[in-house]
């Protein structure tokens, strides 16, 4: 198997640490701060002499350094070491090593990055509540949750990606009693039918977004409304034939519309389980809960204490987890550990990943240490990945002007009319023909969007701005997508000369450099997995895009006096370099034009 240049200068300084009767670790090698004096530094020195004074020898960290040098120079490995500071190694890599990885990485399809030991991976992200228009609280966890799919799947594992719909709670019972105050005639509401319902739908999404808020609202002022609500509520759960009717209506015309939502975005699951398709294992569970003795009574509530330390006068620690209220309806709590055990039983995973708001952080502490309670999940199995909040320039959740949620269609709009506007000002792509000018705008805001959004760590807020979205200056989605773009342009134009890719050859220093962004990419794709970080491939591909800048700026590529055999290997640098943006991209979510 074949290794990076970073990996092979560590086995040689791990070997040179350890004949001088040094732990190997010491030898690590790791890209410099000062990537204008060397790519490389070990700062294994300093270890070494701090190692052997602690055993009351004198060391001097510089001539261990120098002895280290020493000990690892004369290979091909090693073009230079030169010693800095206290004792720094910097290390500047041979260029025939550098040139035998390229030709590696160029053989390779996953350009440089290996597979791991497949484990089988939930991610439920998503997250959207049936009967209610997605809003911009939906995206994060909607372009996060993609990303960590794919980029699991391309570490190789078997990744499930579960949408997990809101669909179970008192918004179901606003819904169906405002239904019956609107069309009280029909025939779900009819205790004695029970059978034989309309395969069409009695409402439309649009119904639906439009009685939802106002069935909650008059709950709110009118105790009466509520109460109805909430009896609606407890006879679908306890089965009312009509009702389940009803939310079956209600779950697929929201599928339906959730299916386009999620569509514009590039986000695809391939499971739309919810709340309500796990409600059936509910009374087993909450036995084998009362049997291994972790449940109580409160109140006439059932609960289930996870925190010995739990203070509610002093709002110190975790409160118990509620699987049943006194009035006997199952909560958030009940539904996510009957889907636990559902996943348990369907899939079996060694991993959970919930990509959901960090406000929901203290839920999801409870849900899991209830499930480590009841012996079905071990802590590690389960993990809360949350994310802050999209803020608007005010520093505030991003709304509309009349101070709404904004609705996640006219989200991705904006971005599309940013997109366009900015392609219109640069004059990019405006004698396309129409269809393609589209899709280009398309992808620009896309692109936009989601790098915006990936580029932070999970847990930052950041502020929503259309505008510096789509420049295509600055670490932006549609500079990367230029930038692969403008490779595109360059691989056509040497088709259209005849020019052909060839073995790689180092000659400058801006192949090196670009040679080790390239290398770094299964240190990037690792890191990003381990982390759950998709920003640390943000970085990557960013600096990717940056380093094939320099490098075209100093070896041009279809210059008539550029020699054949390096127009060859400038070309395979080309194309390497596009194999890997567009795998990084498309981990991302980001698909790239033909041109712009
Ligand atoms: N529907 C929930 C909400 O809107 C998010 C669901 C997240 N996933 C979960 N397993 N609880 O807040």
């Amino acid at each position: 198997m074949s290794v990076s240049v970073l990996n092979q200068l560590t086995s040689a300084f791990e070997k040179a640490f350890a004949d001088l009767g040094f732990p190997p670790e010491f030898g690590s090698v790791r890209e410099s701060d000062r990537p204008d004096l060397a790519p490389f530094q070990c700062n294994g020195a300093m270890a070494a002499a701090g190692f052997l004074k602690k055993q009351g020898e004198k060391a001097n960290p510089r001539d261990i350094a120098a002895k280290i040098a020493e000990a690892v120079s004369g290979s091909d490995l090693i073009a230079g070491t030169e010693i800095a500071g206290p004792g720094f190694i910097n290390i500047i890599p041979g260029e025939s090593i550098v040139a035998k990885r390229a030709n590696e990485l160029r053989a390779d399809d996953r350009s440089g990055a290996v597979l791991t030991a497949p484990k089988t991976i939930v991610i439920d992200y998503g997250g959207a509540n049936v009967a209610k228009p997605m809003h911009v609280g939906h995206l994060r966890s909607a372009v996060i949750g993609e990303a960590l799919k794919r980029l699991m799947r391309f570490r190789g594992h078997k990744v499930i990606g579960d949408v997990h719909l809101g669909d179970w709670g008192l918004q179901m019972g606003h819904l169906i009693s405002e239904l019956e105050d609107e069309q009280p005639g029909l025939v779900y509401f009819d205790a004695k039918i029970t059978d034989g319902y309309p395969s069409d739908s009695p409402v439309t999404m649009d119904d639906m977004a439009r009685m939802y808020p106002a069935a909650s609202a008059k709950a709110k002022s009118d105790e009466a409304r509520m109460k109805r609500s909430q009896t609606a509520t407890a006879e679908l759960q306890s089965g009312r034939p009509g009702y389940r009717a009803l939310l079956d209506h209600f779950i697929s015309v929201s599928i339906a519309y959730l299916k386009k939502g999620y569509g514009d975005l590039g986000v695809t699951f391939d499971l739309w389980k919810g709340e309500a398709s796990v409600d059936p294992l509910i009374p087993d569970m909450i036995e084998a809960m009362k049997a291994k003795g972790i449940t109580e009574d409160s109140d006439g509530a059932l609960i289930i204490r996870v925190d010995e330390n739990y203070d509610s006068e002093k709002r110190k620690g975790l409160p118990p987890v509620m699987l049943k209220s006194s009035a006997g309806a199952v909560l958030y709590h009940t539904t996510d550990l009957a889907t636990l055990i559902d996943r348990k039983n369907e899939i079996d995973p060694d991993l959970i990943l919930y990509v959901v708001d960090q406000r929901q952080a203290a839920h999801f502490k409870q849900v899991f240490k209830a499930a480590e309670m009841a012996g079905w999940y071990d802590p590690e199995q389960l993990e809360h990945l949350g994310f802050g909040t999209v803020n608007g320039k005010d520093g505030k959740p991003f709304k509309t002007r009349d101070g709404d949620a904004l609705r996640l269609s006219d989200l991705t709009k904006m971005m599309r009319d940013a997109a366009k506007e900015r392609l219109v000002k640069q004059d990019i792509g405006q004698d396309y023909p129409r269809d393609e000018q589209e899709d280009i705008a398309d992808k620009v805001g896309m692109a936009a969007l989601k790098f915006a959004d990936l580029q932070n760590q999970r847990l930052t807020d950041y502020t929503f701005d259309a505008e510096r979205f789509t420049a295509f200056e600055g670490k932006t989605g549609p500079y990367l997508l230029y930038a692969a773009v403008r490779i595109k342009s360059i691989l056509r134009r040497a088709a259209e000369k005849g020019v052909q890719p060839g073995t790689i050859m180092v000659t400058d220093k801006a192949e090196t450099q670009l040679l080790l962004a390239l290398d770094a990419f299964d240190r990037a794709v690792s890191l990003a997995a381990d982390k759950r970080a998709p920003h640390i491939l943000c970085e990557h591909v960013f600096r990717l895009a940056q380093s094939f800048s320099r490098f075209y700026t100093d070896c041009p590529i279809l210059k008539d006096d550029v020699p054949e055999d390096i127009k060859a290997s400038r070309l395979s640098f080309a194309q390497l370099t596009l194999t890997q943006l567009e795998l990084g991209l498309d981990i991302l979510g980001i698909s790239v034009p033909e041109r712009m």
